[in-house]
């Protein structure tokens, strides 16, 4: 029986990205759906529910990517309502490499320090990896703000995490890298979750801030998100403050990925959301 991992991606495309590590994660075959939406997503389902007896069943599994967090949120949701009693698959939802980069971030961030009770930042917060970054420094115990250039997409981004989890994020507007900087003033913890290529801090906005003990930037494009920082800073002590780089915790991010494909094919009824991939996370780093 040939293990299948179905695409469902909310972009126009199939992100291939997916389908590599779909492959490496043991899948035999990885079909890629691009466009899917909650409103034409039900045949699709039906197709993977309806073919296998019980107990092959677990060869057939779903994948729901793309670079919309909320549209990807949705879709998860509309795939579930299509189960029932035992016709369902195993599911994983990592738009954007969401919640596998986000775990793998701060697992390596708890592996090198405290975060119980610090105030962390997640510096351009309001893309998928930022999201997720700011419910999982939440869940270790730390008080978290979530920046923006746009003070309404900080908020809708705190309401939208508040409705998924039920957790409080601070917003706030951060439009340039002086605004970014005064918004670290008092900070323990920093996750840079911006746009590939896109610097959000200078060396100079950092260094010196005394209140500062642990960074994780995800941006694996130069420029990166914190100057002054190398993507393959593995834990690397640089101004007194442990640096995480994208590379140096991409290799986290690749097997956890690898690893949560692999799980899928293990029973027909797992869903893998921000809980259970980093709960696998921690157990990995
Ligand atoms: N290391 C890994 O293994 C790995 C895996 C996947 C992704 N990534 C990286 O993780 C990062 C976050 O991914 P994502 O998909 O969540 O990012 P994203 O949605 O592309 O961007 C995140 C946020 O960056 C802000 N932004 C965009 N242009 C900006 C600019 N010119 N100046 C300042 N802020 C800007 C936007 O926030 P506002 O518009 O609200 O300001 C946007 O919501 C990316 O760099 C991605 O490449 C790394």
């Amino acid at each position: 029986m040939k293990r299948l991992l179905f695409q469902l991606d909310t972009d126009s495309y199939a992100s291939v990205f997916d389908t590599v590590v779909g492959f490496d994660g043991g899948a035999d075959h990885v079909i890629g759906h691009g466009g899917c939406t909650p409103e034409n997503v039900r045949p699709l389902v039906e197709g993977a529910i309806f073919t296998r007896a019980p107990k092959e069943k677990k060869n057939t599994a779903l994948f729901i990517g793309g670079s919309d967090m909320s549209a990807g949120e949705a879709l998860f949701q509309a795939v579930q309502k299509v189960f029932f009693a035992d016709f369902r698959v195993s599911v994983m939802l990592d738009s954007n490499g969401s919640n596998t980069t986000a775990a793998a971030g701060v697992a390596k961030l708890l592996a090198s320090g405290a975060v119980s009770g610090k105030q962390a930042v997640v510096l351009a917060g309001t893309g998928p990896v930022g999201r997720r970054a700011a419910v999982m420094l939440n869940r270790e115990g730390a008080s978290v703000t979530l920046t923006s250039r746009d003070l309404g997409r900080a908020r809708q981004a705190c309401r939208d995490i508040k409705e998924r989890f039920g957790v409080d994020i601070h917003p706030v507007q951060a439009r340039s890298h002086d605004d970014r900087a005064a918004a670290l003033e008092g900070a323990q913890i920093v996750f840079a979750a911006g746009k590939a290529g896109v610097e959000l801090l200078k060396e100079e906005h950092w260094k010196d801030n005394r209140s500062i003990e642990m960074m994780a930037d995800a941006n694996a494009t130069p420029p990166l998100g914190i100057g002054g920082a190398d993507m393959m800073d593995r834990g690397k002590d640089r101004h007194g403050k442990i640096l995480w780089g994208a590379i140096g915790f991409g290799s986290l991010k690749l097997s956890l990925h690898r690893a949560c494909i692999a799980r899928l094919f293990e029973s027909n009824n797992l869903l893998l959301d921000a809980e259970q991939i980093f709960a696998l996370a921690k157990s990995m780093a």
